[in-house]
């Protein structure tokens, strides 16, 4: 009986410490290591649809200049418009997406790991 209530206490306080803490950068990143190759249709398009298409979209909105809906709009932004370095930058007036947050580390650099393997499709 004694025990019960100290669990129960314990699991109270753990639920007060763990429990109201507001979502942060850090519980977006998955910590998995990236082990397999990295392909458009299966890693990099869900994080463009996820947090890009809002304005790039076809036709883009928001004064968005091109869209990133399809594996040739996105490569073409990688090769030709600095994709990596607007989604890394520090400077807020370059920052993708504007006025951020910006993208957690671990999907930039699977972004990153996409094109030094060649940008491959699936
Ligand atoms: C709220 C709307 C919005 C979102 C969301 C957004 N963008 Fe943009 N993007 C813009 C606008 C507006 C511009 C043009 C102004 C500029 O270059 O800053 C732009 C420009 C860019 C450019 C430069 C294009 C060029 O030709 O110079 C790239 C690359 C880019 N965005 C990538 C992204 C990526 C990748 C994401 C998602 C991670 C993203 N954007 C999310 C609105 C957005």
């Amino acid at each position: 009986m004694k025990n019960g209530i100290v669990q129960l206490t314990l699991i109270g306080l753990t639920i007060l410490l763990f429990g109201c803490t507001t979502v942060s950068q850090d519980d977006l990143i998955v910590s998995s290591p990236i082990l397999e190759v990295v392909t458009y249709n299966k890693n990099i398009e869900p994080i463009i649809h996820n947090n890009c298409i809002i304005c790039h979209s076809n036709p883009p909105e928001n004064g968005a200049p091109m869209p990133l809906m399809n594996y040739e709009n996105v490569k073409e932004a990688i090769q030709n418009r600095n994709l990596l370095s607007r989604i890394s930058s520090e400077d807020p007036a370059l920052l993708m997406p504007p006025g951020g947050p910006k993208l957690p580390q671990n999907l930039v650099e699977l972004i990153v790991k996409w094109k030094e393997g060649g940008l491959i499709k699936e």
